[in-house]
């Protein structure tokens, strides 16, 4: 059966970033610049490879820098042709052409959920896609491109899954499920724990920031109670999703890089560094002649 294309990316990034402080204090934290490019524009390209033709991005007061970064700037643009300089005019360019970009605001920081919610009016009825801008995936065939696939195969809400070892599970919503004989990757959910007591998680399936959302969904999130602070959790609308639809893990193939905090976002700058194509083997060279 055709299932609906998904052509609508949201992106929330109406956080504030706390755990960057200072870097965050005036800058966002999607627009931080991981090796070469903001953390954010990962994502979009990363939705962009999957098909996605639509960005929305969940943005909040002093972010606009979000969204000038996908608009064109036609100064900038100016000045780099008169001085003939071809190939960053191309990268600028290329830039604002990536995709159409929606903002829209979330007036306060009630959680993943109330911010998923804020895209609702401009999504509809139709599935959609949600990317975490500080969750970076690696991998040859986007993460999310695997997502659309596995739900061309279903049909159904998909989350994006991987298996984290031992005790570190406990910091991650954790999959109840169980993976089905004709796809592995694919993980039938029958229920979902958040941030599980270690010793009491259902299995090492954590859920990571790609998710494949039906419309549904935001009725579910509109119907949970807030949880801590106020906040409605995106975890807690899909296990209410579980009561009418099924909902499938995807054991994605990649490497996540937890970019959301100091010592994951260094990580990932030098693992990405060392695999950029132009500074990658001079860093290589750099790092193995230094005495650490
Ligand atoms: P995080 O919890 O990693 O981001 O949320 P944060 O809240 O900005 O960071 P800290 O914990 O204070 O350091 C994951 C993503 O969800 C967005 C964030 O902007 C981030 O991109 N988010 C989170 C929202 O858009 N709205 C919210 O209410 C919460």
């Amino acid at each position: 059966m055709a299932h609906q294309k998904i052509r609508k990316a949201v992106f929330p990034a109406a956080g504030m970033g706390t755990r960057f402080l200072p870097a965050t204090k005036a800058t966002p934290k999607e627009m931080l610049c991981l090796v070469d490019k903001p953390l954010i524009q990962y994502g979009v390209e990363e939705a962009v490879a999957a098909g996605c033709t639509e960005i929305i991005l969940i943005s909040s007061r002093g972010k606009t820098t979000m969204e000038d970064h996908f608009d064109s700037n036609p100064e900038l643009e100016a000045s780099l042709l008169a001085k003939n300089k071809t190939a960053l005019l191309e990268i600028a360019r290329s830039v604002s052409r990536l995709a159409k970009v929606t903002v829209t605001r979330q007036p306060e920081p009630l959680g993943l959920g109330h911010a998923v919610l804020m895209a609702k009016e401009i999504v509809g009825n139709e599935p959609f896609a949600v990317i975490l801008p500080d969750d970076i995936v690696d991998a040859d065939i986007a993460c999310m491109r695997q997502m659309v696939e596995a739900f061309n195969e279903t049909g159904c809400s998909i989350l994006g899954s991987e298996v984290v070892e031992g005790d570190a599970i406990s910091a991650y919503g954790c999959l109840d499920c169980t993976p089905l004989a004709s796809n592995p990757r694919l993980l039938e959910v029958k229920n979902m724990v958040e941030k599980p007591a270690p010793g009491t998680q259902p299995s090492q399936n954590a859920i990571i920031g790609r998710y494949i959302l039906t419309p549904r969904i935001f009725e579910m999130i509109e119907n949970i109670t807030p949880g801590a602070g106020g906040e409605l959790q995106l975890t807690d609308a899909i296990k209410a999703l579980l009561q009418h639809e099924k909902v499938y893990g995807y054991s994605y193939i990649g490497k996540r890089h937890d970019a959301g905090d100091k010592q994951g976002f260094l990580r990932a700058t030098v693992e990405l560094g060392l695999k950029h194509p132009k500074l990658g083997s001079d860093l290589r060279a750099w790092l193995k002649s230094q005495t650490f």
